[in-house]
């Protein structure tokens, strides 16, 4: 199974993939993009993440050519020729190429990137056992809602988690509210009702997160969408991470205290196969 990438209008191995070194990705983090989990061969989702890749190239003033206009379709053509059935794709479009000058280029044209790979299968035990998370502060700009490429604060956040021996960084703004993770939304449960970070600039509004949103009110949990501190997280009864390549996993200990029982919770296994019902659904 081959391992596709389409750059700039043509389709190749991924081992064959090249942009220029004057990329203004590569420069600046000047772009934006997408990842997408496919099941048994099917996006999920699709649409709701091209519509995101709009919103936030208009958040950095990139323009949106033809190509990016058809990303849906080439997305689905890489996967197809990837044969691969348990896929991530990834789609990125950059202000391209130009001797480098912060100020956007006159002539450039964008630069779109789409690569199709395996989906890691999540290890047996993630689920039953949860996972352990770190509080960092979220030293990041004020326009988390843009998918921006330039990651690194995200970056750093995740390699502190690393260290710590720990498997997410749950970003902490001002010292004061939980943000979200380094790669994931954030969720704690607190007497049966689901509370996240608003959506807005301080944080990406994640698929998951409001497919599991959706989920929480079709079962009837109430959902409270404001900012909560980290002592609420730590004093959780539950408390979940959501993204789209690892849907919804339980976490257990925050800062090295068990957080809740030290167990998954209840809550969290019911949003975790519903999520998983939806997919199923969807994908069918
Ligand atoms: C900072 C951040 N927050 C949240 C998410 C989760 O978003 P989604 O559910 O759309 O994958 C991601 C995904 O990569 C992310 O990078």
């Amino acid at each position: 199974m081959p391992e596709i990438a389409f750059v700039n209008g043509e389709f190749m191995d991924l081992s064959d993939a090249r942009v220029s070194v004057e990329d203004r990705g590569f420069q600046f983090g000047d772009g934006v993009y997408e990842v997408v989990r496919c099941y048994h061969g099917v996006p999920f989702a699709l649409e709701e993440h091209l519509r995101r890749l709009e919103r936030s190239a208009s958040g950095i003033e990139l323009g949106i050519p033809e190509e990016t206009r058809r990303l849906g379709e080439l997305a689905v053509e890489a996967l197809r020729r990837s044969q691969i059935a348990e896929a991530v794709l990834y789609m990125q479009v950059t202000r391209g190429w130009a001797p480098r000058n912060h100020a956007f280029p006159e002539a450039a044209k964008p630069t779109v990137v789409i690569t199709v790979r395996p989906a890691k299968p999540a290890p047996p035990d993630r689920a039953a056992l949860g996972v352990s998370v770190i509080t960092v502060p979220d030293e990041r700009w004020l326009r988390c809602d843009i998918k921006s490429t330039d990651l690194l604060p995200n970056v750093m956040a995740k390699q502190k988690a690393v260290r710590a021996g720990a498997f997410e960084a749950v970003m902490i703004r001002d010292g004061a509210y939980v943000t979200e993770g380094a790669s994931t939304n954030v969720f704690a449960v607190k007497d049966d009702a689901v509370y996240t970070a608003p959506e807005g600039p301080r944080i990406l509004s994640g698929i998951t997160r409001a497919i599991v949103l959706g989920l929480a009110r079709e079962h009837g949990m109430p959902v409270v969408e404001e900012f909560f501190t980290p002592e609420f997280l730590a004093r959780a009864d539950e408390a979940f991470i959501t993204s789209t390549t690892l849907e919804v996993v339980p976490c257990v200990r925050v800062d090295g205290r068990p957080m809740g029982d030290g167990r998954p919770g209840p809550l969290t296994h019911v949003l975790a196969s519903a999520y998983s019902a939806e997919v199923t659904k969807r994908t069918a």
